[in-house]
Order: C-alpha cells, then structure tokens, then sequence
C-alpha cells in the first residue's frame, strides 16, 4: 500500500505534546524532526535527576524538571516538544497550562503504532526492559486517549497510524498569524475609520496613495510603491458609508496594500452577519441597513473578510505592534482569546463612567516595551506618544480628523472630518 505523506502543521511557537506507548517510537520521531534542543524529554529528565532514566521512583522530580523547562523555553516563545507517553488526561492537562498561561497554542501528535510491532520492538530493545503488561495497559489507555483528544483543547490532533506514516510525515512548524516581523514597512499606519469613506479617500490622497476605482466610480483599492498601509480596525459603524470602506479596504488588503486587524465593531458586525443576537447600537444598525442595500455576494465576503481578521501583528522584526485598543508587551506575538480580547477591548475595570462608556485601565502609562504600539479604539484629540505607544483614533466620526502615522517617519498625517457623523457619548480625550 501507497502511503501519502503527511504534512503535520506544528505552531512555530508553541508546545507539541507526542502521545504514544512505549516503544511507539516518539523519541525515534522527535529526533529526526526537531532540533536536540526543542525536544524535552521525560525519560531524559529522569536521568538528570537520578543517573538513571529508568527509575520510575524518579518520575514526580523528573516532571518538575519537565515542567520548569517547558514553561521557561515558551515564556521565550519557543517551539517545544515533550517526549513522554502522555497517556493519560491530567498530565496533558497540566501541559497545555502552561501552553495557555503563555498564550500560545498546543498541538498534539500522536503515534497509533499497531500492538504487534510495539511488542516486537519492545522485546529487541536493549535501552528498557518492559513487562508485557506494562505495554497492555499502555495500549488501553491510549484507545482511551484516542477517543478523546480532539476535545481536550489541543489546536490540532494529528494521528499517525502504522509506522510507514510515522516514518514519512513531514512536521511544518508555522508562524503565528499574528507574527509579520519579515515585513520591514514602511508603514502608514490609519485610526479608525468608522464609515468615513470620503475622508479615508482624502488622507490616502494625502499619504500619496493611487486610488482605483471601478466603473461606478467606487475607490477599490488604493496603492503606493513599497509602502504598505495598516488598519487598526474599527473601519464600520456610525458613519456614512461602511460599505464603501469595506470595498476599499478590502481591495487594498487582497491587493497586498494593506493589512488590517480587527477591531470590536468588526467583531460585533461578524456577530449580527451570522444572525447572533447583538444589540444594534454603537451605529451597527446603521451599517446592517447600508449592507442590506448591497449584493449578497458583497456581503458574504465582507463575512468572509472580517471573520478572518488578526488580532494584532508585530511588524518590522519585532519594533512594531499594531492592534486596535493596545497590546501589553507580554502579548505581543501570542495568540489566545484573552490576547485577542485585550487586543480588541482593552482592559476595564468593569466601571462605567458618566456617560456609560467603560472604565478603562491605563495600559500605555504601565508600558516599557521595546516594540511601538501603534493603536486605535478610544477617540482622543491630541495625538501623543506615551510610553511608546500611540492612539491614533482622533474621532473623525464624531467631527474629529482622520488620522495616519507614518512609521518609521513617525510623522503624523491627517485630515479634518467633513462634518460631525455621529454624536459623541461624551467629550472625547486627550490621550
Ligand atoms: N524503532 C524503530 N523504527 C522506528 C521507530 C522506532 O525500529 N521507526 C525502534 C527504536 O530503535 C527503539 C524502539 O523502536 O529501539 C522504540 O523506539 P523509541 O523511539 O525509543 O520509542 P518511544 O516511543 O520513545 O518509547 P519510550 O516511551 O519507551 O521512550
Ligand atoms: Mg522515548
């Protein structure tokens, strides 16, 4: 029989926990597809804490040392693979813990080795002896642990049955989406846009942009030599044509123009487009009617499009990060739904203040880090580098300007609203 090779994506920062009997050939795997380096190995622990990787009285040490590895190489964000039966639910567990505290993914790869090679194998080895109901045992909690892995959390389970696909599977460790340092700008990073369509097209116009247009004369994409333009979400709501922000957007980001990240009127209209119950406040209603009056197909891809959007990026080796309400430095670079949360919301204390906007806690003032944070989300009227991190929401919707910063210039660009769209809550900050 014909095998086909198997691609295993893997999360090029993250854990990949091996799960297999003994004898099903995990650290024969692991060797020949990760560095020595990226592989923690149980039994290995165990001889660093007792001379001797056979002694099981050694385990409870021996997964101490496993432990404080694992979360130390992924505080880093490094690629991590545990060699250890992994058999069983708390000890798994207990792993993608430590994945989840460190906000990156865990992957599982599993060994489905048939129990007639496992013992044929287990007999010739001279490194471990093994009792024959060890390898039993083993075999049962492993049917065990295949009929329930896909829903204990991993990102991806990837089973490889019989040694062929073992031994021909190709591991591809893949960036996070999140992670864009190859791309070196420059940048022209955009506030939000909230529906102001003629204003984005007035400061592209500025930032020296060529905009297309199609036959009914709709701006479809804008486009200006070696310069990329980044969105930091909020392009729906309030004002008067999301749709027409959207159109150019879009285009601007399939045409490799541009990138955006989402914002949370991008993850509130996802909401509404999938028929989820959502209040129509904050202007969404307005932007559902002005999507109603355009094709279906249009808004499918604005379904497709806003589904899909990151939550934040790190550009240009690691100097920036872009996502809509700021991104603490501890985040940067990782991916889970308390990341995408911050990334999206900020942190509130819960609080409303008078005019029942939440309370927020004041991020940018606690920031040290090494990469800007470039960022949207709260309306501000004076565009001011604080700790390295820079708002550039200035409220275009509620009468303000629409704003761009040009990175690494780090020259600010904008243009006056054409009117007051949307009535403010409240007065708008200062930064
Ligand atoms: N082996 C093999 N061909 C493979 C994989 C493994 O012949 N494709 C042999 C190895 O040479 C070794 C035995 O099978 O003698 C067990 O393989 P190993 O990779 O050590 O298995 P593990 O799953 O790591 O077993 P343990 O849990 O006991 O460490
Ligand atoms: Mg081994």
């Amino acid at each position: 029989m014909r095998t086909v090779t198997r691609v295993l994506d893997v999360s090029a920062a993250g854990l990949v926990l091996l799960v297999g009997v003994s004898g099903a050939g995990k650290s024969t795997f692991a060797a020949r597809r990760f560095r020595p380096t990226q592989v923690v190995s149980s039994d290995h622990c165990r001889a660093l804490v007792s001379d001797d990787e056979n002694d099981q009285s050694a385990t409870d040490d021996a997964f101490h040392l496993l432990h404080t590895i694992v979360d130390r190489r992924l505080r880093r964000g490094l690629l991590t693979v545990v060699d250890a039966t992994n058999l069983h639910p708390h000890p798994r567990q207990e792993l993608r813990r430590i994945a989840r505290d460190h906000d990156l993914p865990c992957v599982a790869i599993v060994l489905d080795t048939p129990p007639d090679l496992i013992r044929e194998r287990t007999r010739n080895r001279a490194d471990r002896v093994l009792d024959d109901d060890v390898t039993t045992r083993q075999l049962r909690d492993l049917r065990r642990t295949l009929r329930r892995l896909d829903r204990e959390g991993f990102r991806a389970v990837h089973v490889l049955r019989g040694p062929e696909e073992a031994d021909t599977a190709v591991v591809r460790p893949v960036p996070l989406r999140c992670d864009r340092r190859e791309l070196r700008g420059p940048f022209d990073v955009i506030g939000d846009v909230h529906g102001c369509r003629a204003e984005l097209e007035a400061l592209l116009h500025r930032l020296g942009y060529r905009l297309r247009r199609d036959e009914r004369g709709r701006a479809t994409g804008a486009h200006y030599p070696g310069r990329t333009a980044v969105f930091v979400g909020d392009l729906v709501d309030r004002g008067p044509d999301s749709p027409g922000v959207l159109r150019l957007v879009m285009g601007m980001v399939a045409d490799g123009d541009a990138l955006c990240v989402a914002g949370n009127h991008e993850n509130r209209l996802v909401r509404a487009l999938r028929g989820r119950g959502t209040r129509l406040a904050h202007g969404l209603r307005e932007t559902l009617e002005q999507l109603a009056a355009e094709p279906a197909e249009f808004r499918d891809r604005v379904l497709a499009f806003c589904a899909d959007l990151v939550d934040h990026y790190v550009l240009d080796g690691g100097n920036l990060v872009v996502a809509h309400a700021g991104l603490k430095e501890e985040y940067h670079g990782r991916d889970s739904g308390r990341v995408r949360a911050f990334a999206l919301y900020g942190e509130t204390t819960g609080e409303v203040d008078r005019y029942g906007r939440p309370v927020r806690l004041p991020w940018a003032r606690n920031y040290r880090g090494r990469a800007a944070v470039v960022h949207g989300h709260v309306p501000t009227t004076r565009v001011e580098w604080v700790n390295n991190t820079l708002c550039v929401d200035t409220g275009c919707v509620f009468g303000g300007r629409l704003t761009a910063l040009r990175y690494p210039e780090r020259e600010v660009v904008d243009v006056p609203a054409e009117r007051v769209w949307y009535e403010p809550a409240g007065p708008l900050g200062t930064g």
